[in-house]
């Protein structure tokens, strides 16, 4: 099994998030010894914001069908994964910039979904299942916009069928039990592992 881990942790080893993928990453190894686990570390990523040139020669890619270009690599990597695993924290009410770059350039009609004559799109990421875990300095309650987004382009776009979630959530808030928080959310990933 191909696990892919996106971390999106900004904060790199100051980051809570991190360590509760870390957590879930220990846990699957020893759950599924054979797994690989591949990373796609965000924070030291160089990626350039799609802007309407890059999009130009993108197109111009797809016309030809042709995806031996580099910028095709992330799709390429995100469609072979087994397992697909993504660390961002909860900010501004969603996740940092730099983890919608990198689906964005995951996102590739032709590779990472394909139409169908009913304009009905079929993923090919080869994933049934993907975890999202987080941590949020308040209550993230139904704002759960980044969760939700993953959520809707992975399954609608991407063809990942299964989602599971864990979250650290109001650990900024003066007088939380942060310690007792991130074991709550740890204590989720037995259960989130056994249907992966
Ligand atoms: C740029 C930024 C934006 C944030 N936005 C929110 C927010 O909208 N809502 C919230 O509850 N906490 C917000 N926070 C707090 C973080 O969600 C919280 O500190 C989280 O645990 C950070 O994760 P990390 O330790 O993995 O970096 C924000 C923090 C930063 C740095």
């Amino acid at each position: 099994m191909k696990v892919l881990f996106v971390n999106a942790c900004m904060r790199g080893e100051k980051s809570r998030t991190l360590e509760l993928c870390r957590d879930y990453l220990e846990k699957l190894q020893a759950a599924y010894p054979q797994a690989e686990i591949e990373e796609v570390d965000l924070t030291t990523l160089d990626i350039q914001v799609q802007d309407g040139a890059f999009i130009e020669r993108r197109d111009a890619f797809l016309r030809a069908g042709d995806f031996s270009d580099e910028m095709f690599n992330l799709a390429k990597q995100l469609i072979a994964a087994d397992h697909v695993v993504i660390g961002a924290p909860y900010w501004d009410l969603s996740f940092p910039a730099k983890l919608k770059m990198y689906l964005e350039r995951c996102s590739v009609d032709k590779l990472t979904f394909i139409y169908d004559d009913q304009g009905v799109p079929h993923g090919q990421c080869r994933a049934k299942a993907l975890t999202y875990i987080t941590t949020a300095g308040g209550y993230i309650g139904d704002m759960n916009f980044g969760f939700d987004y993953v959520k809707g382009l992975c399954s609608m776009l991407f063809g990942i069928r299964e989602f599971h979630f864990a979250a650290a959530d109001g650990i900024d808030i003066i007088g939380v039990d942060v310690a007792a928080r991130m074991a709550e959310a740890k204590s989720k990933f037995t259960e989130i592992l056994r249907e992966i």
